[in-house]
């Protein structure tokens, strides 16, 4: 369905170009003064220059074009040359029917979809998820789902950190605890057992180890790199202790990240990209893309137009092994090969901005993309604690992911037992559902670049701009619409018509801002704008519910009318919070 306010842009452009103007004046905004009009036009006071005249005699030769438009309640003038717009009643009930009929709810899909690739999530495995991870999760999955909702093919990659350093430091701190086991023995030629010799809780004890001690230890260090260079160059007994890290983490990370609502539909990470390294390597320096500097190999990507300097793009160290960029640059070989993406958008903390400028650079520099592939790199903020610094345990140590859900859990859980609407054992379940909305909206209302504080008591409120807010909104819709179907109604092809009251309105005038806002949120990237629009819209229910009688109507085809309404504001906000990745509960 056309958005409402083209339609009504349409109706201004016509009205301008009619009276003798530009067409291109007639932009219509949401109104800045909503106790005046709901939309405006200031395109009079922007054509006034051009025609020498006075903006309101412009305003007005084009409001007595429209005004009797049957999209139009109102259209006034207002000095200087304000055109205020009222939109219709009929037209707008008429709109909302459209969008009830619209199993889309007149969201129209992008003409032209696109190839789309989100690399997020980005664990390192064998480490614990930490909240560093989450924003990455959370704010990659909303953008790979608004981004299907409007109809592009989107694939979402991991891309788990799994074969850098860390993986030598396990190999070797494995091997100096049971040396005797068949990987560690070089004359080794058989099979080598299927169960890994360790469990996850053991990796996760022995990661950190290894690495403190590597820290601390010269000799041990060395082991370590020497290690990671036998795993990366083809060490059998390695990449077998390799396959049974990768095992053991990634069905761990699978039911975390199951937990997050967050699905990922490739599981590749950047020791797929090692196969391509070797061909791109000597392809880049026979092209003479490559060239040495100081016995590593880059490759130059500052531009003329840069007013800082930009540092080449490393892609081999001078011992021959490979960095963060040389894994990225192969990936992009690899995805270019078996994807052929228009866009790919990684997600990533925004202090790796410099590395993403690097590797973007050099891809289209060197042609390993085509230069019409949109590289984006979504950089995010940092999750601090009350304190304004980087969110940390009461001790003081990194935060691991699923504490943090479990506070959240906890504090919901009291929360929801004062409410007592729910019997404890269900409560426990709707606990971590309204959790998961509390942690995902606290994070998704910002802006992604800024940096947030993780506020415990503020994100689990029901009142305010909050995830249980926006749920307990949904609830309370779904109760009344049960209530009205145990009544013995059915609930489909009820007619919304036109509002009568201020609040049914404005409630009305939220709901068919639904497209609009998809498409936006779809093009800026940005998942705040689904947020910023849900309370909003849960705000003019609330007001909405407070004013109105609803299934006490007495009037048989109003009482129908306000039941269709709530059930188009429930499916909007349903199909808003599904793109954000979390749900409402039946109670809560
Ligand atoms: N594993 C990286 C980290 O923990 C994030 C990976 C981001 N994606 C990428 N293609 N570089 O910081």
């Amino acid at each position: 369905m056309k958005k409402i306010i083209d339609m009504i842009s349409k109706e201004l452009a016509d009205g301008f170009a009619g009276a003798g103007y530009d067409p291109s004046y007639g932009k219509v905004t949401l109104s800045n003064r909503p106790d005046l009009c709901e939309y405006q036009c200031n395109g009079a006071m922007a054509g006034a220059k051009t025609y020498k005249k006075a903006p309101f005699m412009i305003a007005e030769d084009v409001a007595g074009r429209i005004k009797d438009r049957p999209c139009f309640e109102e259209v006034s003038v207002v000095k200087p040359g304000f055109i205020n717009l009222k939109l219709n009643k009929e037209y707008i009930a008429d709109y909302l029917n459209k969008m009830g009929e619209d199993p889309a709810l007149g969201l129209d899909p992008v003409e032209n979809p696109k190839m789309i690739l989100v690399d997020y999530g980005g664990p390192n495995v064998a480490k614990p998820l930490h909240v560093g991870h989450l924003r990455s999760a959370i704010i990659g999955e909303s953008i790979k789902r608004i981004a299907r909702k409007m109809g592009h093919k989107v694939l979402g990659d991991i891309h788990l950190g799994d074969w850098g350093y860390q993986m030598g430091l396990i190999i070797t701190e494995l091997k100096k605890r049971q040396p005797q086991l068949p990987y560690f023995q070089e004359d080794f030629q058989g099979e080598y057992p299927e169960e890994a010799p360790f469990t996850i809780g053991e990796l996760e004890e022995i990661y950190p180890t290894a690495s403190q001690k590597a820290k601390e230890d010269e000799a041990y260090r060395e082991e370590a790199l020497h290690a990671t260079y036998l795993l990366q160059n083809g060490h059998r007994g390695y990449r077998a202790v390799w396959n049974h890290i990768m095992a053991v983490s990634v069905s761990d990370l699978k039911k975390n990240y199951e937990k997050l609502h967050v699905e990922f539909d490739l599981w590749k990470g950047e020791s797929d990209a090692q196969a391509y390294i070797p061909d791109m390597i000597e392809r880049l320096k026979a092209e003479g893309y490559a060239h040495e500097d100081q016995g590593a190999l880059v490759i130059d990507v500052q531009e003329e137009s840069d007013t800082k300097e930009v540092p080449p793009c490393m892609i081999q160290k001078s011992d021959g092994a490979s960095l963060y960029g040389t894994t990225d640059l192969a990936t992009l070989v690899q995805r270019e090969e078996d994807y052929h993406p228009d866009q790919v958008i990684y997600l990533a903390d925004k202090r790796q901005d410099l590395h993403f400028l690097q590797v973007f650079r050099a891809a289209k520099k060197t042609g390993i993309v085509p230069k019409e592939t949109e590289l984006v790199f979504l950089g995010f903020g940092t999750m601090n604690g009350k304190d304004g610094k980087p969110f940390k345990t009461r001790e003081g140590g990194v935060m691991r992911l699923e504490n943090l859900i479990a506070e959240i859990n906890g504090e919901m859980m009291k929360k929801i037992m004062d409410n007592r609407t729910v019997e404890e054992e269900d409560a426990r379940k709707t606990a971590e559902t309204v959790g998961l909305a509390a942690i995902k909206y606290g994070d998704l209302s910002n802006q992604a670049a800024k940096d947030y504080i993780f506020d415990v008591d503020r994100f689990t409120s029901f009142e305010g701009n909050t995830g249980p807010y926006i749920l307990y909104t949904i609830v309370r819709i779904k109760s009344i619409l049960n209530k009205y179907r145990e009544e013995g109604n059915a609930l489909d092809s009820l007619t919304i018509l036109p509002a009568d009251s201020d609040c049914e309105k404005a409630l009305m005038l939220e709901t068919v801002k639904y497209n609009e806002v998809l498409e936006a949120a779809s093009e800026e990237l940005a998942p705040h704008k689904i947020c910023a629009y849900i309370y909003d819209l849960a705000n003019a229910f609330n007001r909405f519910y407070h004013e109105t009688k609803i299934l006490t109507e007495e009037q048989e085809e109003k009482k129908q009318s306000y039941l269709g309404l709530l059930k188009l504001v429930k499916e909007v906000l349903e199909a808003c919070i599904d793109v954000l990745a979390f749900e409402a509960p039946e109670r809560m």
